[in-house]
């Protein structure tokens, strides 16, 4: 590995910075709370969690109304989070704790309220009109084409002044740029370069494949679905192979620096489009996230299909990386089953995540095992939620405050919280799950920091062996070391003898449960239910 190649060891751990601490009494998450909380995800030994990156959710000045994802100014910190002195501090101290610190980037759409867009709406005239996609019809009452938006809707906003149309893919408060003009593309550049210079370590883009629009504003040719937004083909307005160029631009920008890392999400589960913004020689971005993983079920053989076709697709170009939950999906622990097993799910789930080949990314809370939170509809903020209640519940229920405590609002913050604290929080907590050397979060800790001295999962290859459909089992093969990784995912455990292995033998490196004879006979092995066994071969 290059030693610019840190990504590929890391660990990244990603923080909804409205949910994760609040440190001035407001109900809402900051800046300066992440801050009192770095000690608690890395403070140089194992009595911490060890992550070696922090990927932030936007936090730049925004009216909130996709909660982030709507950026008024590139260049600064929302004061509900911080200030740019705040964030630098930030910066700092997680430099110092060995930290990186990967911001998001929005590159398809701003906030309405942004200057650009002022700018662009104001006259038909105006030197940025062509900054966003405007388009002439006959009148209100002809779309320009037939194009819905993601979160419901006509993706067309009819904007009285200029009696002209605006796309938006989003909500009407997030217009979306147009990249094929080179001032967009120079000035969005540039604002990357801006967190470069303060010493950012890397982005992860938002939406990548949404960024480049059909040249002629095709409309979307038809098929059967339910919502009108699922009753076509969504082959012009997203998906374009052309948005790879884009990957190469910031890839670009990101090598006039050195050491920076770049993660595209690609909101579509084909892992062949996806990889295409790995580009060809490294002019793409490092990595991509992989949402067919994400969303599998709970089943050995459906993850061992997903990462071999991540192993088959990715590797030729890139770096794979795995993730099961973040801002924008159901926490995996509910969607593996909850219940009253389903801690030793999620510690499976973790085993997984954190030995394959690739950079895991956690997201906050799964540590400790926090579930999807139930809500009201009263409750619901999330802009598709409030729409489509009660057939999507909306994304906030993957978005409540991080519970760090029995303390009222799970020790969160001294007021209200913005969204409401899952009612488990003083049973599932930072404090309570420290203590209890039998938590989830104690087996994270354990295996994030056993994971860093293992150059078999660091830079090994991996092999998976057949061993039937309880189990998912594999090799970790470096240089210097074999590793056999295998886990129960049936919750009874099982007895196996994984093929290609007959005669060998090994010693247990790591585990779930307490063993007291670490030999193991590769002819057969034994899993406790829900066990997660290591064995250096
Ligand atoms: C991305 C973000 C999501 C946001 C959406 C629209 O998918 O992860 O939170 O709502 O883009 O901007
Ligand atoms: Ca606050």
């Amino acid at each position: 590995m290059r030693s610019t190649e840190w990504w590929k060891h890391a660990v990244v751990y990603q923080i909804y910075p409205r949910s994760f601490k609040d440190s001035n009494g407001d109900g809402i998450g900051d800046i300066g709370g992440i801050l009192s909380r770095l000690d608690y995800l890395n403070d140089g030994t194992d009595s911490s969690l060890g992550i070696d990156a922090i990927w932030l959710n936007p936090v730049y000045p925004s009216p909130q109304y996709d909660f982030g994802y709507d950026i008024m100014d590139h260049r600064n910190i929302d004061p509900q989070y911080g200030s740019l002195e705040d964030f630098d501090r930030l910066l700092a101290e997680a430099h110092r704790r060995g930290i990186r610190i990967i911001m998001d980037f929005v590159p398809s759409v701003t906030s309405h309220l942004h200057p650009w867009f002022i700018e662009s709406r104001s006259s038909a005239a105006s030197p940025k009109r062509d900054w966003y996609l405007w388009r002439r019809t006959s009148g209100r009452t002809e779309y320009p084409n037939n194009w819905y938006g993601f979160f419901g809707g006509r993706a067309w906003e009819w904007d009285n002044k200029t009696g002209e149309f605006y796309y938006h893919n989003s909500l009407p408060e997030q217009p979306d740029l147009n990249w094929r003009n080179p001032e967009v593309a120079r000035a969005m550049l540039d604002n990357m370069r801006f967190w470069y210079d303060r010493g950012v370590d890397g982005f992860r883009i938002d939406v990548l494949n949404y960024v480049y629009k059909d040249r002629e504003f095709r409309s979307n040719p038809p098929c059967l679905g339910r919502r009108p937004y699922e009753m076509q083909r969504h082959i012009y307005e997203k998906d374009l192979t052309e948005s790879y160029e884009v990957a190469g631009m910031m890839r670009a920008v990101a090598d006039e620096y050195g050491e920076k890392m770049l993660v595209g999400e690609i909101y579509n589960p084909d892992i062949e489009y996806a990889a295409g913004f790995l580009g060809e020689n490294k002019d793409g971005v490092n990595m991509v996230f992989n949402f067919s993983f994400a969303e599998a079920p709970f089943n050995p053989r459906r993850f061992r299909k997903e990462i071999e076709n991540s192993e088959r697709v990715i590797a030729k170009r890139g770096w794979p990386s795995y993730f099961l939950s973040n801002h924008d999906i159901t926490r995996h622990i509910s969607r593996f089953g909850g219940g009253a097993r389903s801690m030793e799910r999620a510690r499976v789930a973790a085993a997984m995540l954190l030995t394959l080949r690739g950079t895991p990314f956690l997201y906050m809370g799964e540590e400790i095992g926090m579930a999807q939170t139930p809500l009201s509809r009263r409750d619901i903020l999330d802009p598709p939620g409030q729409r489509y209640w009660p057939f999507y519940k909306g994304r906030d229920g993957a978005r409540t405050p991080m519970q760090w405590s029995a303390a009222p609002y799970a020790g969160f913050s001294t007021a209200r919280p913005w969204l409401p604290v899952h009612p488990d929080y003083p049973k599932v907590n930072v404090e309570k799950a420290s203590g209890d050397s039998s938590s989830l979060l104690r087996f994270y800790r354990r295996l994030i920091w056993f994971r860093k001295e293992q150059s078999a999962l660091l830079d090994g290859s991996i092999r998976f062996l057949d061993a039937g459909g309880k189990t998912l089992a594999f090799l970790r093969e470096s240089e210097r070391q074999l590793l056999l990784v295998c886990m129960d995912f049936s919750g009874g455990g099982t007895r196996f003898s994984p093929r290609g292995l007959e005669g060998a033998s090994g010693r247990l490196v790591f585990s779930s449960h307490d063993i007291s004879n670490p030999e193991i006979s590769c002819d057969s092995i034994k899993l406790p239910p829900y066990g997660v066994m290591i064995a250096e071969i």
